[in-house]
């Protein structure tokens, strides 16, 4: 087995890079060698017996396989470009990005690599931190058969239950991953009108809570959980489960598609709408299913709930 690395330990990032460790410590391979813009986030990951490398181009030069998992392409974009300009070989290195980015930026990263004769693998993931920590996400990956193949045995069972294949072109499995978040963010958007409904009409989240898990499955009972047990707003300085950030970023991705193909998105564009206003409201450090604190406002309610953060100075 190649030497592995891994760049981004953010809230999936760490979970993921977590399991791949313990998963190399079972099979006595080398330790995978870890990399973040805040070094400190590996701390935990270093117990397992993971090695840190501040530096990307020289983790690069260490590892055969390198996984990365970042924001958003701007990141991606400057961590391939710090790595194909440093004067490094790079040949038949695979990078594997699980990060969700356009397919544009996924086509563009595969030509780059492809110069320096590097594969590129686009393996972006479903589902949340918890999902991550429990080594559940489900992958789309797509890429070159042989890089792809060495890749598999280290996310089947050990970071990913599933893993939906999309063939050799890397942008397939990118574009696979943003149609799917057209069912997350409007899924998000629908849970949260559901409990604002509850709410108001004196019907109560428990019992929707209750429906909402039995009868439209776990995902949408995660989200409606996100909701009550306030971690829709989190507290200042944590990290959100799934940044409104990231959510915005996504629902772009998709729209810009959806326009370039003529198709219309009405429920995400209202979806996105609403976590536009919610940053613009509660600032960065708010959940993706902080579309609710604008339905609560909307509704005549607070933008916060009982169980949330109160605002944005605590
Ligand atoms: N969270 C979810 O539920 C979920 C589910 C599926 C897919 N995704 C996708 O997975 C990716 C990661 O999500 P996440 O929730 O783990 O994000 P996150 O918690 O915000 O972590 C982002 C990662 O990117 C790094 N980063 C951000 N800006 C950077 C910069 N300018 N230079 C270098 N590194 C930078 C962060 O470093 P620091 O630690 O230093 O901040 C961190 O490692 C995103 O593309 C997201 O859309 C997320």
């Amino acid at each position: 087995m190649p030497q592995i690395g891994w760049y981004g330990l953010g809230s999936m990032g760490l979970a993921m890079a977590s399991n791949l460790q313990r998963h190399l410590t079972s099979k006595r391979a080398m330790n995978l060698i870890y990399s973040n813009r805040t070094m400190a986030r590996g701390d935990t990951l270093k117990a397992l017996g993971g090695t840190p490398e501040s530096s990307f181009p020289d983790l690069v030069a260490k590892c055969g396989i390198i996984f990365t998992m970042v924001s958003n392409d701007t990141v991606l974009q400057q961590l391939i470009s710090s790595a194909t300009g440093s004067g490094l070989s790079l040949r038949d290195k695979i990078f594997v990005d699980c990060s969700t980015v356009h397919p544009e930026t996924v086509g563009l990263t595969v030509a780059k690599l492809k110069t320096k004769e590097a594969s590129f693998v686009a393996a972006p993931v479903f589902g949340g931190n918890p999902i991550a920590v429990d080594g559940k996400l489900v992958f789309a990956i797509g890429g070159p058969k042989h890089a792809s193949d060495a890749v598999k045995p280290l996310i089947q069972d050990v970071m990913g239950r599933k893993i939906i294949d999309c063939g050799e072109d890397a942008t397939r499995s990118s574009l696979l991953k943003i149609a799917g978040n057209i069912v997350t963010v409007n899924m998000m958007e629908a849970v949260g009108e559901a409990q604002v409904f509850a709410e108001r009409t004196g019907l109560g989240t428990g019992p929707m809570e209750e429906l909402i898990g039995e009868a439209f499955g776990p995902v949408a009972g995660g989200y409606s959980k996100r909701l009550t047990t306030g971690v829709y707003a989190p507290p200042l300085a944590s990290r959100p489960g799934f940044g409104v950030s990231l959510a915005i970023k996504d629902a772009k991705h998709a729209l810009a598609m959806a326009k370039d193909s003529e198709v219309e998105l009405p429920g995400l564009k209202l979806a996105l709408d609403n976590m536009e206003a919610a940053r613009e409201y509660g600032g960065e450090c708010l959940d993706s299913s902080s579309m609710y604190g604008v339905l609560r406002q909307k509704a005549g309610l607070p933008f916060w709930n009982e169980k949330s953060r109160q605002g944005n100075s605590s």
